[in-house]
């Protein structure tokens, strides 16, 4: 894998989005207090809660980790990196206002929707010209175009049910709700996870690369999927969603499969940081797509939400934050101690993370996230309570973790 200097955006233009990655993750966490995690899933609290994290944390975590690591995958530079001096300015705004109509005036959540949908076609366009670039077209540089266009398609559905919220459209939102969801969390998030983990996995965990053909396999099941799930309100619903939902499985169970067999090759094991997040990510991938499976056949709307929590806080939570203990330190030796290896000596990678914090976040979250699941699927909101303050220590060790890594360092 080439990684050249010039592939790497300047940390400086990064740095908002770190910071602001760890800031909403915490401000998540926080918010937990203010809504009952026995509110159905239709409820605008849950709503609102479900697009603070999502838009704040995890789309803002995909933007910085796309801006270091779509150079690497297509081994050419970005078409203008400086575009990221202003996405972050859209997301922040557009989600802030995007609250505002959950909470108080649902127009709101078509001006903060607009700001939102700016911030990703800056996105996605800049994405799709480095592709054009690209060296080397690959399975992987193909999902990433796949994840960029379900990422469009479902902003522009979301945008439809707020009108539909709103009475400017004659439609039934909640008939949208699927195809918003699938194409979002399953289309753009989890596809572009897959995609990546095929790089990261072996870059970090020292294992070998599945090749192309084999992942092309999970790939392709799951974009049909996708596309099928996106389609289904139009026509032949209840077939469309069926179909979808098994290839979808299917998709998945191949990736587990590919996963298995990388995990199975690594060459040495190190149980460092990033490996233990991600035991605990894939862990709860594994958990939610079960418990998603038992929703499938029981319906049990409280099944959803347990399988959905572990999904968003296990899956996503771990993963990111896991990948971001190694990605930031890697760009900061990059532009500020490369350049002096052969004058002075300089810090290790590993050495840029503080040696406590990261464990600690490790150690509340997990725990955050075990009692929490438990209390949800119990109902006992004390339990989910008392998982969320773990949770909270957690998110607060991370964003100490990351102030840290700039204090010291830049
Ligand atoms: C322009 C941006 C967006 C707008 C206007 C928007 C709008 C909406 C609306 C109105 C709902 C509620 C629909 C209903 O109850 O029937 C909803 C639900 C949802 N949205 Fe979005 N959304 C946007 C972006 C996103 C993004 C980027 C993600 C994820 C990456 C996302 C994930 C979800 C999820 C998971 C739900 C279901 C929540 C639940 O049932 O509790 N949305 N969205």
């Amino acid at each position: 894998m080439n990684v050249s200097p010039d592939f790497t955006p300047p940390i400086k233009l990064m740095k908002p989005y770190f910071l602001l990655t760890s800031f909403f993750y915490m401000l998540s966490m926080m918010w937990l207090f203010f809504i009952n995690p026995q509110s159905p899933l239709d409820d605008f609290s849950i709503i609102a809660w479900v697009h603070l994290y999502m838009l704040g944390f995890v789309m803002m975590a995909i933007f910085s980790a796309m801006a270091q690591l779509g150079p690497v995958v297509t081994e050419a530079k970005h078409h203008n990196v400086y575009v990221f001096k202003y996405i972050w300015i859209f997301l922040t705004l557009g989600l802030s206002l995007m609250l505002v109509g959950f909470y108080i005036n649902l127009n709101f959540l078509l001006y903060g929707g607009a700001l939102v949908l700016v911030a990703m076609s800056i996105y996605i366009v800049e994405f799709f010209l480095t592709l054009k670039n690209a060296r080397r077209k690959t399975t992987i540089t193909t999902a990433m175009k796949m994840s960029n266009l379900f990422l469009l398609l479902g902003i522009i559905n979301g945008l439809v049910m707020a009108l539909g919220f709103n009475s400017y459209l004659d439609i039934a939102p909640h008939s949208l709700l699927k195809a918003h969801t699938f194409g979002l969390v399953v289309g753009f998030v989890t596809l572009l996870i897959m995609g990546i983990s095929i790089i990261l996995v072996p870059m970090f965990g020292f294992s070998k690369r599945i090749s192309d053909d084999e992942f092309a396999k999970s790939f392709y099941t799951l974009c049909v999927g996708v596309i099928l799930m996106l389609a289904s309100p139009l026509f032949l619903t209840a077939q469309l969603e069926f179909a979808s939902y098994a290839l979808t499985i299917i998709a998945i169970l191949l990736y587990f499969f590919q996963l298995l067999k990388m995990t199975k090759s690594r060459k040495k094991v190190v149980h460092d940081i990033w490996a233990k997040s991600i035991y605990v990510g894939f862990g709860s991938f594994i958990a939610s797509f079960l418990l998603y499976i038992v929703y499938l056949i029981s319906q049990d709307a409280e099944i959803l939400k347990v399988a959905s929590w572990i999904m968003l806080v296990g899956f996503f939570g771990f993963l990111i934050i896991g990948n971001l203990y190694k990605i930031i330190p890697f760009l900061l030796w990059f532009e500020i101690y490369s350049p002096l290896i052969e004058e002075q000596n300089v810090p290790m990678l590993h050495e840029l993370l503080p040696s406590k914090l990261p464990t600690l976040q490790f150690i509340f979250s997990t725990i955050g996230l075990i009692l929490s699941s438990f209390g949800l699927l119990i109902k006992e909101p004390i339990i989910f309570y008392a998982g969320a303050t773990s949770l909270l220590f957690g998110a607060i060790f991370f964003a100490l973790t990351v102030y840290k890594i700039f204090a010291r360092n830049l």
